[in-house]
């Protein structure tokens, strides 16, 4: 079982935890004994996600917070401050895609939902996270394929991922020296609702389950302190699109 110097188990946060890609990381460190944090913006959503984890809720708590919000995040800490000293794994996950829509159509209201969700929010809830963390911690931005290749339709949610991937090449360097190990994730399609907000019938049979890109996550957050994994490149091996 995994544990910190002081034979505690080792606490990974995961925001956007109660569904998708997020809940099957949570069930993945559940079951490789870490403790868990999981929170989202939804309380019910929370409940039912601990529920569907079955006996491995025992290692999970749910706290609400929407990442976009300076104070809600600065609770969220507060309150994991509350259960341990420490925080060894911070998985930035919480995202949003939007309708695609041409660059003329795009309402600014979703522009800046996108951006402040799943760029802004990553930096608020790493700043916050920062001052529990220590050497041998690891971050993990979720990011997406879509940070670092364009689609047609999706430019708020390109700009995010884009901006979030210098974001976390950036942060990756103010913490080289502290030890603590900055991992840029990068899945292509994974089988999740959030393909509803975009692309309702998209072919799911084709794409790689939340559990595979999970299972990534732990390996990295797994490896011994010295060893720097930087990027996860994951995705369906045939392609989706
Ligand atoms: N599925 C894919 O093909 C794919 C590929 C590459 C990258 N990703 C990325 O993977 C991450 C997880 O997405 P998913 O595919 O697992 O979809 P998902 O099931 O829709 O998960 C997104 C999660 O983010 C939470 N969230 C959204 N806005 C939030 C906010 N303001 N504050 C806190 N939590 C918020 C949602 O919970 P609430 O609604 O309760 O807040 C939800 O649990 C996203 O960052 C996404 O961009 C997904």
């Amino acid at each position: 079982m995994p544990a910190d110097k002081t034979g505690k188990t080792k606490l990974a946060v995961i925001t956007g935890g109660g569904s998708g890609i997020g809940l099957a990381m949570a069930r993945t460190f559940a079951r490789n004994g870490y403790s868990v944090v999981i929170t989202g913006r939804n309380a019910k959503r929370l409940h039912d996600a601990l529920s569907q984890l079955g006996k491995d809720q025992a290692q999970v708590t749910a706290i609400p917070c929407d990442v976009r919000d300076p104070a809600s995040v600065e609770k969220l800490f507060q309150e994991i401050g509350k259960l341990r000293s420490t925080i060894d794994v911070l998985i930035n996950n919480a995202g949003v895609a939007h309708t695609l829509a041409p660059v003329e159509k795009l309402p600014i209201e979703t522009w800046k939902e996108v951006i402040d969700t799943n760029l802004t929010g990553t930096f608020l809830v790493t700043r916050a996270a920062l001052p529990w963390m220590h050497a041998g911690a690891t971050i993990v931005n979720n990011l997406s394929i879509a940070a670092v290749q364009p689609f047609p339709g999706m430019s708020a949610y390109n700009a995010s991922k884009f901006g979030a991937l210098g974001f976390t090449q950036a942060l990756r360097e103010d913490l080289r020296k502290r030890g603590i190990r900055v991992v840029a994730l990068l899945p292509g399609a994974t089988d999740t609702n959030i393909w509803g907000q975009f692309w309702a019938d998209a072919p799911r049979e084709k794409m790689i389950s939340a559990e595979t890109v999970a299972e990534a996550v732990l390996h990295a957050a797994s490896a011994p302190a010295n060893a720097t994994i930087e990027e996860i490149r994951i995705g369906p091996a045939a392609g989706v699109l």
